[in-house]
C-alpha cells in the first residue's frame, strides 16, 4: 500500500538477510518510523508490546524470528526454546502458532547448517502468500459490496456504500492490502463510492490510530467514531455493512476478534445489517469448534485501560507523544484484548477462496482439504475463567 506515493509492506529483510525491518505501529499515526529487529529477543518484544501486530503480520514476524534464532544458534534446542518464546508473546491469533509450526517443520529435519536459509525461505513464503491471499480476499469482497451497492433502494444508490469496520483489519495487520478493508481498497480503487466508519477500538485505538492512517494515505473517505455509536448509526440506516477481520475462526464460523466486535455483531444482528468476517486460512482454527469454550483470550496490562496515549497539544510538551491518565488513581483496570461472535451472527466469511457462510459445513466446502482430529468436539464451558491469559487480569 502507499505512503506519500511510496508502495510499502509491513515487514522486509534488511542487511542481506541479517536483520527484518518493520513500521512500528506505536508511533502510527503521529510519526512514521522503522524498526530493525536483529535477533530472537527483539522479534519478540516487538510483537509482545504491539510494535508489530494483527494476526496475519504477527504470524510472519514470528517466522522471521526464528529465522534470526536460528541464525544465532541453528541447534535443536534453541529452535525449540525459540519457537516457544515466540508463541508465547499473544495467545489469541492462531496465524503466530500456525507460521511457527510451518517453519519448525520446514527446517527441523535440516543439517543444522541448513536451517537458518531454510527458515528465511519458508518465511518469505508465508509473507508472499500472505499479501496473495489477502489481494484475493479483496476480490471476493469487492463483488460483495457492488451486489449490497446494486441492491439498495433506487433513491439511496446516489450515496456512498457505509461500511462500518473494528480494530484494524488493514495492511497494516497484515503483509499489505489487509483482510477486511481490502475489499474496501479494491472498491475505491474501482470507482465505487464508499465511505467507511471507524471505530476508535478502545483501549488501544487500532481503529483511530491505524485504519484511520491506512484510509486517509489511500484516499479513501472515513469518519472516526467512538465505540458505542455503531447502533446508533446502524438504526438510522447509516451503516450498509459491517466487516472485521479475525484472530482466530474456528472451524464452525465462530470469530474471535478484537473487544467489542460481538457488540457490533449484535447490534449489526438487531437493525438486520450484514456482519461479514474476511479472513485467510491461516486464521482458522481447524481443531476448536466452540470458540466461546475453547479460544484462549489474552489479557493484556490494566494501564491500557486506565491510561492513554496520543500527541500533546499542551506546552513545553506539544507535538510530543504522551501518555496520561484517564481514571482515578487506585481504581482497577481490567483489559480482555478479544471476545468470540457467535457464527449465528455472522453473515458470512470471506476468504482467499470465496465467500462462504460461517459453519463447519461453508467452511468445508471451500477447504474441503482440512480435516479436523475427532477429538476437539469436547467443550470446556467449565474452565472459562481460566481461559483468560496475560499479565493484566
Ligand atoms: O491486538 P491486535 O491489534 O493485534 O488485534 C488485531 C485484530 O483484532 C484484527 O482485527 C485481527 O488481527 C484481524 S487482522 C487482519
Amino acid at each position: 500500500m502507499n505512503i506519500d506515493g511510496k508502495a510499502w509492506r509491513t515487514i522486509w529483510l534488511e542487511q542481506g538477510g541479517r536483520s527484518v525491518g518493520v513500521i512500528d505501529q506505536t508511533q502510527l499515526p503521529h510519526s512514521f518510523s522503522i524498526r530493525s529487529l536483529a535477533t530472537l529477543d527483539q522479534t519478540a518484544e516487538a510483537i509482545a508490546t504491539m510494535v508489530v501486530r494483527g494476526a496475519p503480520l504477527i504470524g510472519v514476524t514470528g517466522a522471521y524470528g526464528l529465522m534470526l534464532a536460528l541464525q544465532a544458534d541453528p541447534g535443536d534446542a534453541s529452535l525449540a526454546a525459540a519457537f516457544e518464546q515466540l508463541n508465547a508473546t499473544r495467545p489469541t491469533a492462531i496465524n503466530l502458532r500456525w507460521a511457527l509450526e510451518r517453519v519448525r517443520d520446514r527446517v527441523a529435519p535440516l543439517p543444522p547448517a541448513e536451517r537458518a536459509a531454510a527458515a528465511a525461505a519458508e518465511a518469505a513464503a508465508i509473507a508472499d502468500e500472505d499479501v496473495a491471499m489477502c489481494e484475493a480476499i479483496g476480490d471476493h469482497g469487492l463483488a460483495l459490496l457492488r451486489q449490497l451497492a446494486d441492491e439498495r433502494p433506487p433513491e439511496r444508490r446516489q450515496e456512498p456504500l457505509n461500511v462500518l469496520t473494528h480494530c484494524n483489519a488493514g495492511w497494516l495487520a497484515t503483509v499489505d492490502w489487509g483482510t477486511a478493508l481490502a475489499p474496501i481498497y479494491k472498491a475505491h480503487r474501482a470507482g465505487l463510492a464508499i465511505h467507511v466508519w471507524v471505530d476508535e477500538t478502545r483501549p488501544r485505538n487500532q481503529g483511530a490510530n491505524l485504519t484511520a492512517f491506512e484510509l486517509g494515505r489511500e484516499g479513501v473517505p472515513h469518519t472516526v467514531i467512538v465505540d458505542n455509536a455503531g447502533g446508533h448509526l446502524m438504526q438510522h440506516d447509516l451503516v450498509d455493512a459491517v466487516i472485521v477481520g479475525t484472530d482466530r475462526t474456528t472451524r464452525t464460523g465462530d470469530v474471535c476478534n478484537k473487544i467489542g466486535t460481538y457488540l457490533k455483531a449484535l447490534a449489526a444482528f438487531d437493525n438486520g445489517v450484514p456482519f461479514y468476517v474476511a479472513l485467510p486460512a491461516s486464521t482458522i482454527d481447524w481443531t476448536l469448534a466452540d470458540g466461546v469454550a475453547e479460544i484462549p483470550i489474552e489479557a493484556r496490562s490494566s494501564e491500557e485501560v486506565t491510561h492513554i496515549q496520543g500527541l500533546s497539544s499542551v506546552g513545553s510538551a506539544a507535538g510530543e507523544l504522551v501518555t496520561v491518565q484517564l481514571s482515578p488513581q487506585g481504581s482497577e483496570g481490567f483489559n480482555p484484548a478479544f471476545d468470540v461472535t457467535p457464527a449465528r451472527l455472522v453473515t458470512a466469511l470471506i476468504t482467499e477462496r470465496g465467500v462462504a457462510p460461517a459453519s463447519e459445513e461453508g467452511l468445508r466446502g471451500l477447504y474441503g482439504e482440512f480435516v479436523p482430529p475427532p477429538t476437539t468436539s469436547v467443550l470446556r464451558r467449565h474452565s472459562r475463567r481460566r481461559r483468560i491469559h496475560g499479565s493484566g487480569a
